[in-house]
């Protein structure tokens, strides 16, 4: 938000014509033509569905799922369909170039950093990192200088690296090709994208910013910052998470010359799928257009429930919805107000077991859940409806908490018990001969597998860590209180993966 104002807001988007959808009417035309396929998809527009899938699915589904070459457009692409849906997202967020991407954010920061830092080649990147990023660095062959997140240890919350850490770690490793930085966090905590592009440009080298939460935020200037106003090179959202777009709808933005468009188009290529989804397509396209054209009274409408959310969460007893205070403590730079990460330890209660209560009794999903807090995110979707059974869910939590079993304690680390160190390569632990261990056996031995509490999905151990005390006894403990580890060799946690001692 600070950057977009001191620039003169949005001043530089919107210039094309945003009432037009190019993917859309493609598709639009496609099934009035009622062209004849013989290609992919093999459902042929619906008519090889079992109606029993139609029932649920519905048709238009499979109406709309085409191929992008001779379907959406010809075999030439002639008509640059998907390369003018592209132009108008770049024109409405203010990006240079926007490449839309069908397989997530998992796979767009893959590509993004696999642009800047190729395999061998060291990338600084904040350990609050998604899996995905973590899965990147293996998969890529990247050299991770991380940089550590700012703990706060009353609340057991990781807030995204400063500048001057980032300064730190280039000056530590003055051959990185570049910096990640995760932001805003699932508890909606916003770092100051600025400074570290500053830092990060001072060395020569470009910023990705993995803003897979923040697609809503080029869209109200009382938002918090959107890293293609403050000056990150590359940045990657999901769509569908604070947009309108189907899963997986990812989108990268791109400015300024630090990194090459054709690099990052033909690295991406070297990942993404062959059979793009066409849903994907055309919902980012009209989430686009949509946001144009009325995201700003949309969202303005979504602060004021935001607002409203908080203050009468805020008045419930036993229950603490961050707000300011974590920007006034020095640890987070904003904080988006869209995003209610409720503290439950109050209540006597974790996190999971907010969240299991409310599933199971209420009916009410809610989004991460951790030992001490559930978050609940507002969209541009919600109305007065659905935050008066948001708080009255929480009404009802306060209830059910009292005859809720008494959760096991969780051993939580210290930040030093966060910070382990980096004793092999990821990619070579991960691929290392391995053996799996007792857990107590495996402290002071080299992790080879992620670790990771999910969601909100940022890994306790990386391969080529080596394990600490700390480690173990707070996954040990956290999963004993409800923390799933599901991609973990041994989910209990029982044992560990560890690289095999010659
Ligand atoms: C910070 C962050 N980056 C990337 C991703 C991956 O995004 P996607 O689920 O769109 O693949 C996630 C998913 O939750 C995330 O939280």
């Amino acid at each position: 938000m600070r950057a977009c104002i001191a620039r003169g807001l949005y001043g530089h988007r919107g210039r094309m014509d945003h009432s037009r959808t190019p993917v859309l009417d493609a598709l639009s035309e496609f099934r009035h033509r009622g062209d004849v396929v013989f290609g992919p998809p093999g459902h042929r527009q619906g008519r090889g569905v079992d109606p029993r899938v139609l029932t649920i699915l519905g048709e238009g589904v499979f109406a709309s799922d085409v191929l992008a070459m001779n379907g959406l457009d010809d075999r030439r692409n002639s008509q640059g369909v998907l390369q003018d849906a592209q132009d108008l997202m770049a024109d409405a967020v203010g990006a240079e170039h926007a490449f839309f991407s069908t397989c997530g954010s998992s796979l767009s920061v893959k590509s993004a950093m696999l642009s800047v830092a190729g395999p061998g080649e060291k990338l600084l990147i904040s350990r609050n990192a998604h899996k995905s990023v973590v899965s990147g660095v293996i998969i890529n062959g990247t050299v991770p200088g991380w940089v550590h997140p700012k703990f706060d240890a009353e609340r057991h919350l990781a807030h995204p690296p400063e500048p001057d850490d980032v300064r730190r770690a280039f000056q530590q490793h003055p051959d990185a090709k570049g910096m990640l930085l995760i932001t805003p966090t699932d508890w909606g905590v916003c770092a100051d994208i600025q400074g570290v592009a500053d830092v990060c440009h001072e060395f020569g080298v470009p910023l990705i910013v993995d803003e897979a939460w923040g697609a809503h935020l080029p869209f109200h200037d009382e938002l918090p910052t959107w890293g293609m106003d403050a000056d990150a090179d590359v940045v990657v959202t999901s769509v569908h998470k604070m947009g309108a777009a189907v899963e997986q709808s990812s989108v990268f933005h791109l400015q300024g010359d630090r990194v090459d468009p054709t690099v990052l188009a033909q690295r991406e290529d070297l990942l993404a799928t062959t059979s793009a989804s066409s849903l994907v397509y055309a919902s980012l396209d009209g989430w686009r257009r949509h946001m144009v054209e009325q995201g700003r009274e949309l969202l303005t409408r979504t602060l004021a429930l935001a607002a409203r959310a908080r203050e009468e969460i805020g008045a419930i007893d036993g229950i603490e919805v961050y707000g300011q205070e974590l920007v006034e403590e020095g640890y987070a730079f904003e904080i988006d107000p869209l995003v209610l990460a409720i503290d439950v330890r109050g209540l006597g209660i974790t996190g999971y077991q907010a969240a299991e209560l409310a599933r199971a009794r209420h009916h009410v999903d809610f989004g991460a859940s951790d030992t001490c807090r559930i978050n609940a995110r507002l969209t541009h979707a919600d109305d007065d409806a659905s935050v008066d059974i948001l708080v009255a869910t929480l009404r009802k939590i306060v209830e059910d908490a009292r005859s809720a079993e008494t959760p096991p304690p969780v051993d939580f680390p210290s930040a030093e018990g966060l910070e382990l160190e980096t004793v092999l390569l990821p990619r070579d632990a991960f691929f290392a001969e391995v053996e799996q261990v007792p857990a107590e056996k495996a402290v002071g031995r080299v992790a080879a597998e992620m670790v990771t509490p999910y969601p909100p999905g940022v890994p306790v151990l990386a391969p080529g860590e080596r394990i600490s005390q700390e480690a173990v006894d707070y996954l040990r403990s956290g999963v004993a209180a409800g923390m799933l580890i599901p991609e973990a060799a041994d989910p209990e946690v029982t044992s560990l993966r560890v690289v095999r001692e010659s």
